[in-house]
């Protein structure tokens, strides 16, 4: 920071997952960087990923070709192609990146004795090409990108700030439009801090603690959608919510997921009886993408009334399994499951936002100076479905795409104007807290039971009039209340489930991720449309900016 009143940075870059810092370690060498986190460091999706990240290595048996092919059949025809070339064809040289930040990745000897990288199947994938660290290949990646972030003299790495609202140039009455900076809540102190910056990047992660079950720590809460929807930017594909097929279903581990890598080793998905399901869906049985598998999961569980079905990968040896998945195998037995002994009980849960933060190929938005990176932005890679383990890859590519597009763009913007300070004159603190836990619960319920994996036009109906009362009532409350990070998060994850369902509602066939009962086949009458809500067509809420 380069004062401690006014603080300033080159780059605010709001996140400190693996888009975050892997752009933040990308810029520090030429820029002062700094890197909000809403809470810990290691709280964001990244340091939970188990899989790992797709690359082709196996240039024997694989292509970029065959990943580029499988990207766009599981984005059922919503991807953008350039983008899946240019991700997939930087999939290695960004690999490679990670290993010189200190990433160690799960090695074997070939048959000539040279260490290789061991590479994992996951549905979708028709080839091996997913790079891991054993079953915990985020906390890998994470645990090195902090550790080089910390020790880099330009990067301030600021935790527990919540970034409140950003803060653009015409708000301030110029006549010009471009990001000036934001306003951040110090949660420790209850200050609200204004930061310059010539350029702001959102990094954010995802939406999915919109839905009650979800694989995804506390923070992915939507922030940088909202935040970027209110300053004015169009968002995309938000109907577009992924669920994984296999979250452990214990009433310990809410969270916790069985990654897909065990599908990718053989494990079978089973009726509380025994008996296996996925031949009446998909011919690719348990590799099949993870919509149909997550849909063929919810139907057995609705058809029959039970609470879980199982995963079963106890026909592998103890030794295979405690070597392949180290976590899942100590997690589960922490629990009394002994996954070589027995099968393991799983439920979808929601798990990764497809659509969010419209950008171009360069991770611009549509406001000047502003940027989104990683699981906040759409940037046309996985259209209307997320292939497994692509997602650690956009967080590289794209960032390394930002970084090249703000090296071009940096002497050409103008310095940050002197920022107002936060406005708290007209609020009081808030003696009804209970209004924030309440409308948490009831907005994440009604978004599970009515706008999940299996949709009806009814049931998006009675979702969006419970929506509309619970937005009045936060908006209210926010207008007069000191905010808090519970009211901040509550605020965004209604504006989050409304472009949900407002898309949802908008996609009259059933496509991907979106299956809607009203509307089960694809429409084929024209080429598929991506789901654009424009911010002035749709009105904004208002802010105290
Ligand atoms: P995150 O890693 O979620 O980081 C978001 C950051 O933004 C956090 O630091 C958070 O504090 C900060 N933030 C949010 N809001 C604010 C705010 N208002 N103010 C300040 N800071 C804020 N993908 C794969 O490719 N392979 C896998 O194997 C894989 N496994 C997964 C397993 C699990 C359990 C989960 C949950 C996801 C998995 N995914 C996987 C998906 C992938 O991990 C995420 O999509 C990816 O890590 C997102 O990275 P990100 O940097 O965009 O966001
Ligand atoms: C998993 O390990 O199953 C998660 C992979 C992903 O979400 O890409």
């Amino acid at each position: 920071m380069t004062h401690r009143e006014k603080p300033q940075f080159d780059v605010l870059i709001v996140g400190s997952g693996g888009a975050g810092l892997s752009l933040a370690l990308r810029l520090a060498d030429h820029y002062t960087v700094g890197v909000l986190a809403k809470f810990a460091l290691t709280e964001c999706s990244t340091f939970y990923a188990q899989g790992g990240i797709s690359a082709v290595l196996d240039d024997r048996h694989d292509s970029v070709e065959s990943h580029v092919e499988d990207t766009l059949v599981a984005g059922a025809g919503l991807c953008n192609p350039d983008v899946v070339r240019l991700t997939a064809g930087k999939a290695r040289e960004n690999i490679e990146w990670l290993r010189q930040q200190g990433v160690h990745f799960t090695e074997f000897k070939d048959a000539e004795g040279h260490s290789q990288l061991h590479l994992n199947r996951e549905g979708g994938h028709s080839h091996r090409r997913i790079v891991h660290s054993d079953d915990a290949t985020g906390k890998a990646v994470a645990l090195s990108l902090i550790e080089r972030a910390q020790a880099h003299g330009n990067i301030s790495l600021l935790e527990n700030h919540n970034m409140v609202e950003l803060i653009t140039t015409d708000k301030l009455g110029h006549a010009d439009k471009r990001i000036c900076g934001a306003y951040v809540l110090d949660i420790a102190t209850g200050n609200v801090k204004s930061i310059a910056a010539k350029i702001i990047v959102l990094a954010t992660g995802g939406a999915n603690k919109v839905y009650l079950y979800s694989t995804n720590p506390h923070i992915s809460t939507g922030d940088g959608i909202a935040l970027a929807w209110r300053a004015g930017c169009r968002v995309a594909n938000m109907e577009f919510m992924q669920f994984h097929p296999t979250c452990l279903y214990h009433p310990s581990a809410r969270s916790f997921l069985i990654s897909e890598a065990v599908r990718g080793e053989g494990g079978r998905l089973i009726l509380p009886n025994g008996e296996r399901f996925m031949h009446r869906y998909d011919e690719r049985m348990e590799l099949a993408p993870r919509d149909i598998v997550a849909r063929a999961i919810d139907n057995e569980i609705k058809t029959h009334g039970f609470d879980c079905v199982y995963l079963d990968i106890s026909h592998k040896s103890r030794e295979f399994i405690r070597q392949h998945f180290p976590t899942i195998y100590s997690q589960c037995l922490e629990l009394d499951i002994d996954i070589s002994q027995q099968p393991i009980p799983v439920v979808p849960a929601a798990h990764y936002t497809c659509g969010g933060v419209m950008t171009d190929i360069n991770a611009r938005t549509d406001i000047p100076g502003l940027y989104a990176i990683g699981e906040v932005a759409c940037t046309g890679l996985h259209g209307a479905n997320r292939m497994a383990s692509n997602s650690l890859l956009e967080c590289l590519v794209f960032a390394e795409q930002a970084h090249l597009d703000i090296v071009r763009q940096f002497d050409k913007l103008p310095p940050p104007p002197t920022l107002p300070q936060w406005d708290e004159s007209q609020v009081t603190d808030s003696d009804e807290e209970v209004v924030i836990a309440h409308n948490w619960d009831e907005l994440r319920r009604f978004m599970w039971d009515y706008v999940g994996i299996v949709r009806t036009s009814k049931r998006l109906e009675r979702a969006m009039n419970r929506l509309l009362l619970l937005k009045d009532e936060i908006t209210e409350y926010y207008g007069q209340f000191r905010i808090t990070s519970d009211l901040l998060e509550l605020r965004n994850l209604v504006i989050v489930a409304e472009l949900i369902i407002r898309s949802a509602q908008q996609r009259k066939e059933s496509r991907g991720l979106h299956f809607i009962k009203d509307y089960p086949e694809p429409c084929t009458d024209n080429p598929p449309q991506n789901t654009i809500l424009i911010p002035e067509r749709a009105g904004i809420a208002p802010t105290r900016v």
